[in-house]
């Protein structure tokens, strides 16, 4: 069977979910800027979508870390790729991630900046997989949850494909 994507949420949805987001978080943060930081590469498509709809002062910041080869499965281990270039030391730190799954990223990256010093640290993330959690992770924004299926789109990959899809689909056939 050749490799398809099957549509599980629409263009129309996701960009009307991130406009909520936006919102929510523009009143959470009234008074406050906000550090955001992106989880590359798949973080990036959401984050400047969602700091499009901000209304408070925001600053950006990316870091790659790296669990994932080119593959559906988690290796299990965590590594930062590519650090942050500013100090996040007395920072509202929110962190950008495409998807939540076993959550062993967000698990270490969380605990990472916290012990920077940042004044807080949230997390928002455009998807979450709950049923594939292995470590608990504090999810404080999140777009969707998802049953567990691997999804590609809006950023998130298959072996580098299919993240410039302009909505969230699932890969069939492989
Ligand atoms: P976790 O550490 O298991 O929570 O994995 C999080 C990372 O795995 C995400 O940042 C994604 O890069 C990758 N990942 C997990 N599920 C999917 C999926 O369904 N599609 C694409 N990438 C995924
Ligand atoms: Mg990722």
């Amino acid at each position: 069977m050749a490799e398809t994507i099957r549509e599980l949420i629409s263009e129309q949805d996701v960009d009307k979910r991130i406009e909520e987001l936006g919102q929510q978080i523009s009143a959470d943060y009234e008074g406050k800027s906000i550090h955001l930081i992106c989880i590359l590469k798949g973080g990036a498509f959401f984050m400047c979508e969602l700091a499009k709809r901000i209304t408070v002062p925001v600053s950006i910041d990316f870091m790659s870390v790296g669990s994932y080869g080119d593959d559906t499965v988690s290796s299990g281990s965590i590594k930062i790729k590519k650090d942050l270039e500013e100090s996040i030391e007395g920072k509202e730190v929110l962190i950008v991630e495409d998807i939540i799954d076993s959550g062993r990223t967000l698990c270490y990256l969380t605990d990472v900046l916290e012990k920077r010093g940042a004044k807080s640290v949230r997390l928002c993330t455009l998807l979450d997989k709950p049923e594939r959690r292995v470590v608990e992770v504090k999810t404080d924004y999140v777009g969707f949850q998802i049953p567990d299926e691997f999804v590609v789109g809006y950023g998130l990959d298959y072996a580098q494909k299919y993240r410039t899809l302009p909505y969230i689909g699932v890969v069939e056939g492989v």
